[in-house]
């Protein structure tokens, strides 16, 4: 076991040097360098001759050890834990065209170039959200990889209600939001075939410590933090996540779809709602209906007609009086 997770395992108790170092086939001054290591990423770790190493306070990075921590299942295993990267669904990627195992988890401490939907930006500040890939190799056929993208989403809200976040609902395809504000999102990328699917990066975009967000969408955006008041670990966050995930997984390759269209009811706040539509061939106004059998919107137009939304862009209209 190594240096952290000796010293979360006895939180808040100290460890001496010693047995740290034997647990690990380490010298008492390669521990302390360990040590060292972890104080810059900015642990607070204190060093005492007679008693020896203490965790002062439970960190809050998405350090490998701290999700490992708090795993229950085999997603999220390996951690590849970056303090900056331009977008962990990039990385991710690059390590699954490498060949990494499914499973596999991307976290960063900061994006530069975090990516949202359609083009969009995904506002990523040092150490207040959750910004993390999760790559998959999953026994699916290609055609049911978009219900996967909302197995995340169904995921998510279940794992923050659980810690505490009671609010918080789904809206088509994979936001999590809570009232009018979005608070998640998620973003999948997919490389597969017609028949087969090769691998899925499920990036994951969690606000959960900002106080206020960038004036453009200030109004727009929620957090963990501002909805709760509550500063929630964020590897436990994330881990219980995962766990939820790997609970629906199992389903979809079964192909017993069923549950995974319950659960998305039951957190669907969309459907009765009067929304825009805007795709690639245009813009429209109507009804949300709920999911499709595919994982499409439906939606019923004025004239009575019904339309499926495969990829647009969905808001709710505000109520009007008349
Ligand atoms: C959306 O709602 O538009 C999707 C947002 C997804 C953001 C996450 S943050 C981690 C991962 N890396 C990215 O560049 N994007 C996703």
């Amino acid at each position: 076991m190594n240096t952290l997770s000796i010293l979360l395992d006895a939180f808040p108790r100290p460890v001496s040097g010693e047995r740290i170092a034997s647990a690990n086939g380490l010298s008492r001054s390669a521990v302390w360098k360990q040590i060292q290591v972890l104080q810059k990423l900015g642990l607070k770790i204190e060093g005492k001759q007679n008693s020896g190493y203490r965790l002062l306070e439970w960190p809050d990075l998405l350090l490998p050890e701290m999700i490992e921590h708090y795993r229950s299942g085999q997603l999220g295993h390996p951690v590849y834990w970056h303090d900056v990267l331009a977008s962990t669904n990039t990385t991710a990627k690059d390590l699954a065209r490498q060949g990494a195992k499914h499973g596999t988890l991307i976290v960063s401490e900061t994006q530069t170039a975090g990516r949202g939907r359609r083009g969009r930006t995904w506002v990523s500040p040092p150490s207040e959200g959750i910004f993390a890939s999760l790559i998959l190799r999953p026994e699916v056929p290609t055609r049911r990889v978009p219900l996967l993208t909302l197995a995340t989403g169904i995921a998510l809200v279940e794992a923050l209600q659980s810690f505490g976040l009671h609010e918080a609902w789904l809206k088509w395809p994979n936001d999590v939001w809570v009232g009018r504000r979005k608070l998640a999102g998620v973003l999948s990328e997919f490389s597969g075939e017609l028949d087969r699917v090769d691998f899925v990066v499920i990036g994951m975009g969690i606000n959960m410590h900002q106080a206020e967000f960038p004036s453009e969408i200030d109004h727009t955006a929620t957090s963990f933090f501002r909805e709760t008041g509550q500063r929630t670990n964020r590897a436990q966050v994330l881990a219980g996540t995962l766990g939820e995930l790997e609970k629906i997984l199992p389903l979809l390759e079964q192909a017993d779809t069923a549950p995974l269209f319950t659960a998305w009811q039951k957190h669907d706040r969309l459907v009765g709602q009067e929304v825009n539509v805007i795709e690639t061939t245009g813009t429209y106004t109507g009804k949300a209906l709920g999911l499709s059998e595919s994982g499409a919107l439906r939606v019923a137009l004025p004239d009575g007609t019904e339309k499926l939304v495969l990829a647009g862009d969905v808001s709710i209209r505000p109520h009007t009086d008349s």
